[in-house]
């Protein structure tokens, strides 16, 4: 377990402070993943809100306060030198309040992947998934109408499965039988609304491209995969997210320097207001990072 601590009075320079990355849950290791390929000489410090997971049905007001509370603490608490939301469902609720409460912070926040995926589609038929709070709101509409004439869109909010996706990763109970308990769950949602979406495939009118419009969603890639089939492009954002989190650190001097001594496990402290055990099951499923980094904070 971590101990030391950076307050804002540290001396560290600004380009050795860490980079806060944050998430209702272990969704944004997703990004956090790309980020670290992208920024391999950067600390992390990578807060998964699971004690309040799922934000997406939970109605803007409740999402945005915790995106503030989770804001501050990492500014307060880390002196972070940029923030990353990687969180549709944040930064469609926050992002501009955030952005207004730290004018000066570097700021990067995710939203589904509408022009990349007009760039891939070959049929012109485009599926979106996503929370219901990400997909209802007005950045999410206000994006949706700029490609509106570009493809016939198809957009399916996913009650409860960024929420069945934190509950796979549980062990499963020791009396449980067989290793897909905790998959069952996942895979009844995810044909659930696949199949609520129409034909999937490479034909005229079907949904050749589908965006993942919630950052916990590329941890059933398998199973979109073999419900929509093999061809489908499932389009995510951790890359370019990636990108514009260097662009802004780049502009504000802040990027640390290439020959900086670095070990990714020591330059990443993972912490969650919710189970230890479950952000660490997680980091080693879907990262492979064994860390020893991982805390249990009260935000
Ligand atoms: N991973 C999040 C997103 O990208 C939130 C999912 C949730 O908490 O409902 O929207």
């Amino acid at each position: 377990m971590a101990s030391d601590q950076t307050g804002p009075g540290s001396p560290q320079a600004g380009h050795q402070k860490p980079i806060g990355v944050f998430d209702s849950g272990v969704g944004g290791l997703s990004v956090l993943k790309a980020l670290q390929a992208e920024l391999p000489h950067e600390r992390f410090v990578y807060l998964a809100d699971s004690a309040n997971a799922p934000y997406g049905e939970r109605g803007d007001s409740y999402v945005a306060a915790r995106t503030h509370a989770i804001s501050d603490y990492l500014l307060r608490t880390h002196g972070i030198k940029a923030l990353v939301v990687a969180c549709n469902t944040a930064t469609a609720a926050a992002i501009h309040e955030v952005r207004s409460a730290h004018p000066t912070l570097p700021l990067v926040g995710v939203e589904p992947a509408l022009k990349p995926a007009v760039a891939a589609t070959r049929t012109g038929r485009i599926g979106v998934i996503g929370t219901r709070g990400t997909l209802g709101s007005t950045k999410f509409n206000k994006l949706l109408d700029s490609v509106r004439s570009q493809a016939s869109w198809v957009v399916q909010p996913c009650d409860g499965l960024a929420h069945a996706i934190e509950r796979s990763v549980a062990p499963p109970p020791s009396d449980a039988e067989g290793p897909d308990v905790g998959a069952t769950e996942t895979g009844a949602l995810c044909t659930k609304y696949l199949q609520a979406m129409g034909k999937f495939g490479k034909s005229p009118g079907q949904i050749d491209t589908l965006v993942l419009g919630c950052t916990h969603y590329i941890f059933v890639a398998h199973e979109l995969r073999a419900l929509a089939g093999p061809h489908v492009q499932l389009i995510e954002t951790g890359q370019p997210v990636a990108r514009q989190t260097r662009r802004l650190l780049e502009s504000a001097g802040l990027l640390s320097p290439e020959n900086q001594q670095t070990t990714q496990s020591a330059e990443l402290r993972l912490l969650t207001t919710g189970a230890v055990e479950m952000l660490e099951a997680a980091a080693l499923r879907w990262m492979g990072i064994s860390s020893d980094q991982c805390q249990h904070v009260a935000v």
